[in-house]
């Protein structure tokens, strides 16, 4: 018989996630996952999916768009939305603030689309005029792209004028919605999104796996009438919102797991209330902005349009990027995230999303940096940021 190898952490040593994702997670959507094995055609399951379309339109604000999980990360979600829409010389005008905004750049020009990419300060929201004056350069534009919540960044891009200006010129409007679904309004039909893609492990608080999409009658016309397939048969929007649709038909095995779990995590955020949960995320993301501006560390993105649900800052003085958050994971079971790109090495980034989000945990994490501060020579006032997020909690 073939010797097992030695088996590590059979248990997961328990953290308190405070990164980019994933998130805790509520017991209830844990639980979801320990249901038995069922047929991705079986009739109970389908109801379980269409279940999970309707939960998906009221995250989304949708009553018209076609709306379905994805088979993959946010990642698959944005790829999906690119190939499906362009064709190869397609013109895609692309809004970048952000790490992730490059991230859709990158994969716009492997679709062969005709790729103009305008850049905006990192730290600050998209101008519209920029897209304004480009977009007039150009005919049939066929899409127009941006990130709602820069991970990167900490910024919330107003979305209305991009997608007015969208619209004025017929073109799409597409929306990464990775980091604002469950955290932000994402307004699918007033702000007149064309398609927007998510990811599980954020905002709705359950485990990495599925891309959370929901698509517009305009863009699957787009995508139905193409010219050519999209290079990718498994990230086609049109095959996969046949599967989601009415239709049903048969595209690809469903990870039925995820999909109970995303079904739990979305019932928790309806019962919940919309407005509550956002509600929650603001007044625990200014209780701990309060604590580390206590201790003398400056959030790095622009004050109005900072998001709630990530919170860049100033790594403090002394001590290094890596070292400092190491040792919050050890000595303290915190996870908190790095900069990316333009911000590495400059800024950690805190997440309080979805369950994360809790005044347990600022307190924790405030707590934890009031002790390593000092050890580096950062002179603090004991107890500061405690009571200065305390008092904003307490307060409201
Ligand atoms: C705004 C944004 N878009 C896209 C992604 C990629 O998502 P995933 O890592 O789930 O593939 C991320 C991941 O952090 C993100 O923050």
């Amino acid at each position: 018989m073939q010797q097992v190898p030695e088996t590590k952490f059979q248990t997961i040593p328990p953290r308190i996630l405070l990164g980019p994702g994933p998130m805790m997670v509520p017991p209830r959507v844990l639980q979801a996952m320990v249901n038995p094995m069922i047929g991705y055609l079986d009739p109970d399951f389908i109801s379980i999916m269409e279940e999970v379309s309707d939960l998906l339109k009221i995250v989304y604000s949708t009553k018209s768009a076609t709306t379905m999980a994805l088979s993959g990360t946010g990642s698959a979600g944005m790829e999906a939305g690119l190939n499906s829409i362009l064709e190869p010389n397609d013109v895609v005008v692309m809004c970048i603030h952000g790490f992730f905004c490059e991230r859709q750049f990158e994969m716009a020009t492997r679709v062969g689309a005709n790729v103009i990419p305008l850049r905006s300060d990192w730290g600050k929201p998209f101008p519209p005029d920029l897209l304004e004056k480009e977009i007039k350069k150009h005919k049939n534009v066929k899409l127009v792209t941006t990130v709602q919540a820069e991970t990167s960044t900490g910024i919330l891009q107003p979305l209305e004028d991009l997608s007015k200006i969208a619209k004025n010129h017929d073109a799409l409007f597409m929306v990464d919605a990775v980091t604002s679904l469950g955290a932000n309004p994402v307004e699918f039909d007033s702000v007149g999104i064309d398609y927007a893609y998510s990811a599980t492990q954020k905002g709705l608080a359950c485990p990495p796996g599925l891309s959370p999409a929901a698509i517009s009658n305009n863009a699957l016309n787009a995508i139905k009438n193409r010219q050519t397939k999209p290079s990718s048969w498994y990230l086609d929007l049109g095959l996969i919102s046949d599967y989601w649709g009415d239709a049903h038909t048969y595209h690809h095995t469903a990870p039925v797991t995820m999909i109970l779990a995303l079904r739990e995590s979305l019932k928790i955020i309806v019962e919940e209330g919309l407005q509550n949960r956002f509600d929650r995320h603001n007044l625990n993301a200014s209780a701990l902005r309060a604590g580390l501006e206590a201790l003398g560390l400056t959030v790095v993105s622009q004050n109005g349009y900072r998001l709630s649900q990530i919170t860049p800052f100033t790594i403090p003085k002394n001590i290094d990027c890596v070292e400092g958050r190491k040792i919050l994971l050890r000595e303290f079971g915190i996870e908190i995230g790095r900069g990316l790109g333009e911000f590495a090495e400059k800024v950690w980034r805190v997440g309080l999303m979805g369950e994360s989000s809790k005044p347990e945990y600022v307190l924790n994490l405030l707590a934890a940096l009031e002790k390593l501060l000092p050890r580096y020579g950062n002179e603090i006032e004991p107890g500061s940021a405690l009571s200065a997020a305390s008092r904003i909690l307490s307060d409201n």
